[in-house]
């Protein structure tokens, strides 16, 4: 049975659509469960892996700038994380970063790293964490409010201080991972040599009326329609964005393409604040040139409690040269995760490229992330020698020594000591790169106690046990874990008053 189509929205200019507004709904209303409950996907941005890569070019344009004396060391270098999400790449971007400048050659470099959103229980979860407290403490992350649209100064909530274009000295770090993806973009089609506007129809299937609130985006449906725009008058404001529409009249007859308004006005307005210097680090679903963008076909919307578009990279690639900028993509551009390296204001950047060539052109993100899901779905029960070499090379991946947990505890009975050692190390990097957003964390910290306490490490379980209640709060589990390790450590009297208070949170109504 079809069931009817309620409509919500009829032939709407795509960056005009009530999308955008749901977008914001969801962001908001879900604040850091997007991540915990509504699978927004973060996955592949935000881990050691990733940051690492970053961080190793963020290094090569520092060193860029400093040979170029590009650098006023008075003043900080400002990086902002548009649409920082969970905090999580920030956290394991500035382990890296820190170390890498401080084992360089380079001179003290003032870093001021900005996370930003427009969502303030956001916000208010970054300043909270206790993770993130020493770089707010040290002064080299700050956190503020930002809407991609927005041209006022940017408050900086730790510093109190303002973000303006006057207080911009030196070139800006641009950090966009699922950004572009996430904010407004247009729809265009060239037919019988004319640019045709792509218009959206959104509807659900649906006898009810439904309300417009962010449950509606995991069940709505879309169809597009496309009309003739006037030739006469300007399309955009900007005129830039004019001349870059009118380059793409060489695509293919018929062919529609989605175009990133949103990030090219934000870009736009960057570009000037920092006075055409600055440094882009982006990645997100999308699409590099123009045969894989008519290849596309109709843009398809991904639903994830929110949505995401894919980005067409060739057009940012494009605005970058307008600018007289320098870009780099990969060589082997994966539609589900592009990563692209933009520069304006340098004329060469050697380091800047070399960087990107050797830490991400290399074995970029979807590399890895397919490396492992290969190991996953393809081996049934990896070698423990292959895990470990696997976590290694994502350095110190947690999500992959999570998705490992059970083959590696399968593995132990007949691991060797050299094996176990090294598990043991391993665990202990993990631990360093873990970030927490929710209680259920804890759940694997106790996982990585279990693992010790298998190889008969219990002064290290008992320390996973208890780390596990700093995270998840204190729990008969964790507590009778921690008594397991007293009684095998000999320490009677402890293990006893830790199994009564696991007693006592299991029944305790009967004491
Ligand atoms: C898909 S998430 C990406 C989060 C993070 N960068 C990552 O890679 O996991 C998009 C982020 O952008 C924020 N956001 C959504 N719409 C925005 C807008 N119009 N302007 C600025 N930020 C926005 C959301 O709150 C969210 O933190």
């Amino acid at each position: 049975m079809n069931l009817p189509e309620n409509i919500l929205e009829s032939n709407t200019r795509l960056s005009q659509s009530i999308l955008w507004k749901l977008q914001h709904d969801a962001y908001s209303q879900f604040g850091i469960d997007a991540w915990r409950k509504h699978g927004v996907p973060a996955y592949i941005t935000s881990n050691s892996y990733t940051a690492k890569k970053y961080a190793q070019v963020v290094l090569g344009y520092v060193r860029d700038c400093v040979a170029r004396s590009a650098i006023e060391l008075a003043h900080p270098i400002y990086l902002l994380d548009l649409g920082a999400g969970t905090g999580r790449f920030a956290y394991f971007f500035l382990q890296e970063l820190t170390q890498l400048l401080a084992a360089s050659s380079l001179p003290k470099i003032k870093l001021c790293y900005v996370m930003t959103d427009i969502v303030s229980s956001n916000i208010d979860f970054w300043q909270e964490h206790p993770y993130l407290k020493p770089y707010f403490e040290q002064g080299i992350l700050d956190c503020a409010y930002y809407h991609h649209a927005q041209h006022d100064p940017i408050h900086l909530l730790n510093r109190n201080q303002t973000l303006s274009k006057e207080s911009l000295i030196n070139p800006l770090i641009l950090v966009c991972n699922y950004f572009f993806d996430t904010i407004p973009q247009d729809l265009f089609r060239y037919k019988d040599g004319h640019l045709e506007e792509g218009r959206i129809t959104l509807f659900v299937e649906d006898e009810e009326p439904v309300t417009l609130d962010p449950t509606v985006i995991n069940r709505l449906r879309y169809r597009y329609s496309y009309q003739p725009i006037s030739s006469s008058q300007p399309y955009y404001e900007n005129n830039a964005l004019n001349v870059l529409l009118e380059s793409y009249a060489h695509m293919a007859e018929g062919c529609s393409f989605l175009f990133p308004v949103g990030a090219l006005q934000a870009l736009s307005m960057w570009m000037q604040w920092s006075q055409a210097r600055l440094l882009l680090l982006a990645g997100d679903q999308g699409v590099c040139t123009a045969a894989q963008i008519c290849q596309l076909g109709e843009p398809k919307l991904s639903l994830h409690g929110s949505f995401s578009f894919p980005v067409s990279y060739q057009l940012i690639v494009d605005f970058f040269g307008q600018h007289d900028g320098l870009t780099c993509l990969t060589s082997f551009p994966d539609s589900t995760f592009v990563v692209m390296a933009g520069v304006l204001g340098l004329t060469n950047a050697p380091e800047t490229l070399l960087a990107f060539e050797e830490h991400i052109d290399s074995f970029e993100p979807t590399d890895y992330f397919r490396f492992v899901s290969l190991t996953e779905n393809e081996w049934k029960n990896p070698p423990l020698d292959h895990i470990l070499l696997l976590i290694k090379l994502g350095n110190w991946d947690a999500s992959v020594l999570l998705t490992f947990f059970a083959a590696i505890r399968q593995a132990l009975p007949s691991a060797s000591e050299e094996q176990k050692k090294m598990l043991c190390a391993t665990i202990e990097r993990v631990w360093e790169h873990f970030y927490p957003i929710g209680p259920i964390a804890g759940d694997f910290v106790l996982n990585l106690g279990v693992l010790l306490f298998e190889m008969q490490c219990f002064i290290e379980a008992k320390t996973y046990f208890e780390r596990s209640m700093l995270i998840a709060g204190v729990n008969a589990a964790a507590l009778k874990n921690v008594a397991a390790c007293h009684q095998m450590l000999g320490q009677l009297e402890e293990a006893k008053v830790y199994r009564q208070q696991a007693a006592l949170l299991i029944a305790p109504d009967s004491h």
